[in-house]
């Protein structure tokens, strides 16, 4: 572990800090060439075939001084005007997210590419499935870039569309025999598809294709409700833990919740479990939310008495348990907005938008339940230098690392995406 400055927003992360990995301070295209996710949270995760996207920036951009890099990007965004949106996830770092036109959580940042049609392109700072779901959503003749190809996300990597297929079959085959009516004695299915937005757009368009829908952080309790109305059980991938917790909130005991195995015969599952289950939960998880601890937050509790603690559902159940809340990316800036000046905050996400929050508010006292810094590394690939580089290109004409999603997928995973937007948060 490094114990020098980072430069993860070198502003408000004090020197000396601890960091998951050294790397950290290296220029994104050096570990973008690096099979895998990089240095980082997700480091270990296996970026599977044909997921790797190397990365591209030319020499010259890698060169260029902060200054210069900052400099062009402010001359761009002047040159394009209104023909250009800049959209940045919270999890960006604050050099980028300063030329955002829109800053949010997937289910705001999906909804925001909405408002904006006249703009011929939309650059997202975020990761693959969001920009993704941006070209589904995006008018025809509008397209999406995506700064860096490698930025991903290891937790959407861990459920591919062909073991999703392979469990869905063995599904189907084990619920044949059901035929299965709600109170007012309409028809209902078996299994309904549920897949976080943390997801490739394949699978959002199975979701579609399966009377399926899709969920972000912020709507999954309304979308489980939705899905109950329309069917006996939930299928629920890539995160175990947002499934998990959610079903939990909604009452329903963990022994109707099995974790499938789609490599397995009959998914790993016995008779009576398939029997019993009401959400089948998939095996994926976030890199940086599984770090999150208890002990880290008892911790908290015993260094800071009266702190209060909330937590991304990414978390595993026992740490949301133990939290005072869990939300979404915004439900965290909704609960920090509504605290009181001199309030402890110990917060379980994502430390760009941890330290934002703490400059933000800097008569509150708001930390990263984890001690030490560890970015997600894909989101991490977003740095000044990709931006600069592709809104350069819209300056000369060339369009640089544009996210396409072929038609006949897109218009699968519109009908899921649809569905979701429609599922408002409960706080909304
Ligand atoms: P939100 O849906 O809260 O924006 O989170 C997205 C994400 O990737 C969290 O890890
Ligand atoms: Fe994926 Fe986790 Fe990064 Fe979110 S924080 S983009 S789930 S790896």
């Amino acid at each position: 572990m490094s114990t020098s400055t980072v430069s993860v927003n070198d502003a408000v992360v004090a020197a000396p800090a601890q960091t998951c990995d050294a790397d950290l301070a290296e220029h994104p295209s050096i570990f973008d060439l690096v099979p895998g996710y990089g240095p980082g949270a997700s480091e270990g995760d296996v970026m599977p075939d044909p997921v790797v996207r190397p990365g591209q920036l030319p020499a010259a951009y890698q060169r260029m001084s902060d200054d210069e890099l900052h400099a062009r990007i402010r001359a761009a965004k002047e040159t394009l005007g209104s023909r250009l949106v800049i959209l940045g996830h919270f999890y960006q770092r604050d050099e980028v997210v300063q030329y955002a036109d829109f800053v949010g959580d997937s289910f705001q940042l999906a909804n925001a590419a909405l408002t904006r049609p006249e703009a011929e392109t939309i650059v997202f700072c975020g990761v693959h499935f969001m920009a993704e779901t941006a070209d589904i959503l995006a008018r025809p003749e509008q397209r999406v870039i995506l700064p860096n190809l490698a930025a991903g996300c290891s937790m959407a990597d861990m459920a591919d569309e062909d073991s999703v297929e392979t469990a869905w079959e063995q599904l189907m085959a084990a619920y044949a025999d059901e035929h299965l009516t709600d109170a007012d004695g309409r028809e209902i299915a078996s299994v309904v598809p549920v897949t976080y937005m943390n997801s490739s757009a394949a699978l959002k368009a199975f979701c579609g294709r399966h009377g399926g829908i899709v969920c972000t952080s912020s709507n999954a309790a309304t979308v489980l409700e939705w899905a109950f109305e329309r069917g006996q059980r939930v299928l629920f991938f890539p995160d175990q833990h947002l499934g998990r917790n959610t079903a939990k909130a909604m009452g329903i005991p963990l022994e109707q919740m099995p974790m499938v195995n789609a490599r397995k015969p009959g998914l790993g599952l016995s008779s009576e479990e398939l029997a019993q289950a009401r959400v089948l939960l998939w095996p994926g998880f976030c890199s940086v939310h599984k770090r999150f601890t208890v002990a880290q937050i008892d911790k908290a509790r015993a260094d800071h008495p009266g702190c209060k603690v909330i937590v991304h559902p990414e978390s595993p159940m026992p740490v949301v348990d133990a939290a005072d809340a869990a939300g979404s990316t915004d439900a965290i800036k909704k609960f920090v907005a509504a605290s009181s000046p001199g309030d402890v905050i110990a917060i379980g996400t994502e430390i760009n938008m941890v330290n934002r929050l703490a400059a933000q508010y800097p008569d509150r006292t708001i930390f990263c339940l984890d001690p030490v810094i560890c970015p997600c590394s894909t989101m991490y690939r977003i740095h000044p230098g990709y931006l600069a580089w592709t809104l350069d290109g819209l300056v000369e004409g060339e369009v640089r690392n544009e996210i396409v999603v072929d038609d006949a997928t897109a218009a699968d995973a519109k009908v899921a995406l649809e569905r979701m937007l429609a599922a408002l948060p409960k706080d909304a």
